[in-house]
């Protein structure tokens, strides 16, 4: 995934493209480049590492250029990070800066090499500033039309000629966002980069080609077909996308999660009724007949689909698949299936796909997301939104537990339609998911306790999550933290499976996390770990009488229903993996080799 930009308006264009590219550097950091108009030239500036670095640059060469320019923050797909393959690519008085994957880029390559092009990078993205350099005479959206339509594959592209007096971009696949300023006009991968310049966006839609003036936006789509659009303006503060205080992003949304609970499930319950409000796009007819439901997503999504297959089967009758979406396109889709697919950033390219897939299979589909208008929403006959706010941490957390509580939520909906809860049973679930935010609330504020635990394990060589039944999913989740941000191996188990294979690999140096607050049956696993000299670190319910004679350290957490508890362990191993990172000096926010979302096959 990469961040792109542009800016066309009355102020330096250098400092306006630094500010915007840094608050996108989520979504890709190993290198980085701006292209602005001086003189009736453009002026490149790129090279590998951070984007502050890449400033200095340019400000030691005396700031150049005036006030329309691109730029892009990459990570890396075709060709390694390097100055060479950083973004922008020029070619004659054309310049570009991409985001997606030009499928068929080796055929296009050898074809404008035949036509005298030279190549100064490995990547798939330069093609298409030749081919737009191949096509411009004197309209630049008419040329960039023109080579879009060679193309296959995926693009957010935004494209700069020297000739020009105003900017072009396009998007197919990929997300692209436009910002309305005062006498200036904006575009960013996501929204929160615009945030200090404007709140007025308009989103583009796949196949749109948009002309950007400083005090006008005209959008056509590939033919050149006028088309119209819509200015939203977004509500979200400033702070919400900015650090507030918090060391780092990650604590940030691990705080926010009361509030993005809250927030997923208001207005969408009736205690009176017993019912959940989410209008599905499916009719009740269509819910009533459906046989099961297969779930589609990837990594935390995943793990939040899990969880689903376990509630599910209790609350509405349906038995659950849950498939890593990149399997997917092995698999064979029945029936009278309902589709799930999971995805936070809604762009992530992988269950996008199986989506696609799954729409040829003639059954009826949904998703949960948290990104308003992302490509997923395209795919699907209904969307359930997590409201969880942007989420700039490449870890999730926040939206996790946003995709449970959507999920409890869309279990009691279809558990009612279908009449497998009755609105006594479904009053009660409503009833506790209401106290929800206020028990993540007492669990936070056990983060000095469970930041020390951190710190005394932070030397471990291996960590073992274990769980049984909701908490199953949850300890998958808690080894998937620790891999990503303190880069400490290690497994996420059913608690019951540890003794097939996995327990040879338990030492005195495998702390072992228990989420123990559902059911007594984990204790015997952890007096099989502790019998092997692991130390165990039990999440228990309050007043749990039992674990404290088993477990070596116990973290207390609220009584609530188990699958409840599964929200409340959750917020515990994202603080367990987070002051682990925090005590080994790790890029919490950034961790090596990951992105924010993963928009490549
Ligand atoms: O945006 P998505 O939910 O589709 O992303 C799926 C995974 O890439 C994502 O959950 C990833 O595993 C996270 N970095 C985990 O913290």
């Amino acid at each position: 995934m990469c961040g792109i930009v542009a800016y066309i308006g009355c102020e330096k264009a250098g400092p306006v493209l630094f500010d915007t590219l840094k608050r996108l550097e989520y979504r890709g950091y190993d290198s980085a480049g701006v292209a602005i108009k001086s003189n009736e030239e453009i002026e490149v500036i790129k090279s590998a590492g951070k984007i502050a670095d890449l400033e200095k640059i340019y400000v030691s060469l005396g700031s150049p250029g005036e006030t329309i320019g691109i730029g892009h923050t990459r990570w890396a797909t075709h060709g390694r990070p390097s100055d060479s393959n950083a973004h922008p690519f020029i070619s004659g008085q054309i310049a570009i800066v991409h985001n997606g994957i030009i499928e068929n880029y080796l055929d296009l390559r050898e074809l404008l090499t035949e036509m005298g092009f030279v190549f100064s990078s490995e990547t798939d993205s330069e093609v298409l500033a030749h081919l737009i350099n191949l096509y411009y005479k004197e309209d630049l959206s008419e040329a960039v039309a023109r080579a879009l339509a060679q193309v296959e594959g995926s693009y957010a592209v935004a494209v700069l000629a020297a000739g020009s007096p105003y900017l072009v971009c396009a998007r197919k696949d990929s997300p692209l966002v436009l910002g309305v300023g005062d006498g200036a006009t904006y575009v960013a991968s996501d929204v929160p980069a615009l945030l200090p310049y404007t709140r007025n966006v308009v989103r583009m839609k796949d196949g749109e080609i948009a002309r950007l003036y400083r005090d006008r936006i005209d959008i056509f789509d590939l033919e050149g077909r006028p088309q119209s659009h819509q200015v939203e303006t977004i509500e979200w503060d400033m702070d919400a996308a900015e650090k507030g205080g918090y060391t780092h992003f990650m604590l940030k949304e691990i705080h926010e999660q009361p509030r993005a609970i809250r927030e997923t499930f208001s207005g969408r319950i009736s205690e009176i009724e017993g019912d959940v409000r989410l209008s599905l796009g499916l009719s009740e007819s269509e819910i009533r007949s459906l046989e099961r439901v297969t779930i589609i997503a990837c990594g935390t999504s995943y793990h939040a689909g899990l969880l689903a297959k376990y509630l599910f089967v209790r609350a509405a009758g349906l038995p659950v698949e849950v498939e890593m979406a990149s399997e997917f396109q092995h698999l064979q889709v029945r029936p009278r299936t309902l589709i799930l697919g999971i995805t936070q950033s809604g762009e992530t390219a992988d269950t996008l796909l199986a989506l696609k897939k799954a729409r040829t299979c003639g059954v009826r589909s949904l998703a949960i997301t948290n990104v308003v208008g992302s490509t997923v929403t395209e795919l699907v006959d209904g969307t359930i939104y997590t409201r969880c706010g942007p989420e700039i941490g490449v870890a999730a957390t926040k939206t996790f537990t946003g995709q449970l509580i959507a999920l409890i939520l869309l279990a009691i909906r279809l558990g009612r339609a279908r009449g497998h809860l009755t609105p006594d049973q479904a009053r009660k679930m409503i009833v506790e998911l209401t106290r929800l935010p206020g028990l993540v609330q007492r669990v936070l504020e056990k983060r000095e306790e469970i930041r020390k635990i951190a710190e005394d394990y932070s030397g471990a060589e291996c960590y073992f999550f274990i769980g049984r039944d909701f908490l199953y999913p949850i300890a998958l989740e808690g080894a998937l933290k620790m891999k990503e941000i303190a880069y400490i191996p290690s497994e996420g188990y059913a608690g019951g499976e540890l003794k097939h294979g996995p327990l040879a690999l338990i030492t005195e140096e495998t702390p072992v996390v228990a989420l123990a607050t559902c059911g007594k049956k984990i204790q015997s696993n952890i007096k099989e770990v502790k019998a092997r000299g692991a130390d165990v670190v039990a999440l228990a319910t309050e007043g749990d009488p039992d674990i404290g004679k088993v477990a070596n350290v116990v973290i207390e957490l609220p009584e609530t229903r188990p699958v409840f508890s599964a929200v409340l362990c959750s917020v515990v191993v994202q603080l367990l993996s987070y002051y682990t990172a925090d005590k080994l000096g790790l890029p919490i926010d950034k961790p090596r080799n990951l992105a924010k979302c993963v928009t490549v096959e």
